[in-house]
């Protein structure tokens, strides 16, 4: 079933030069890329795109570092590639993320942790309606 996953590379990855690997991989992989665009973005975007955390002890930080930097949006699409996604990205926590995956590979902590992907294929159909909707 060919479904589509709302990705970006966040301002960690974006400033330690980590988007072209991160993009190959995707590439590699065999996703078509139907948006990427580097977004700075608004205070308000994040509130609605992390709205599950907002209350949540770590979201003051969390929300900073996301604008800290332009993240590296991207709407990916595939045969289930939400859970395909969320496979090669890896556990939140980079620390114990397997060797291999994007956050085993690249990051080693639980809040800079270098990308975010849709974790269902609602979430991703409200999270491309937010950033990439009219
Ligand atoms: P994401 O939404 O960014 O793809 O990450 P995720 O599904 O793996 O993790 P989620 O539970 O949705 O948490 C969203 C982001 O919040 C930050 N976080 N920090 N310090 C902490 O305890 C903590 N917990 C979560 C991470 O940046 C996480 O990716
Ligand atoms: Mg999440």
């Amino acid at each position: 079933m060919v479904e589509q996953s709302l990705v970006f590379i966040k301002p960690d990855g974006v400033k330690r030069r980590l988007m072209a690997d991160i993009v190959g991989r995707f590439e590699k992989r065999g996703f078509l890329f139907k948006h990427m665009e580097l977004r700075q973005l608004t205070p308000e975007a994040v509130d609605t795109h992390y709205r599950d955390h907002v209350n949540q002890p770590f979201y003051p930080g969390l929300k900073a570092f996301i604008l800290s930097g332009p993240v590296l949006l991207m709407v990916l699409e595939g045969d289930r590639c939400v859970d395909t996604i969320r496979q090669m990205v890896g556990p939140t926590d980079a620390l114990v993320a397997p060797a291999g995956t994007i956050r085993g590979d690249l990051a080693l902590s639980k809040g800079e942790n270098v990308i975010h992907a849709s974790d269902s294929p609602e979430s991703a159909q409200r999270e491309i309606a937010h950033f990439f909707g009219h």
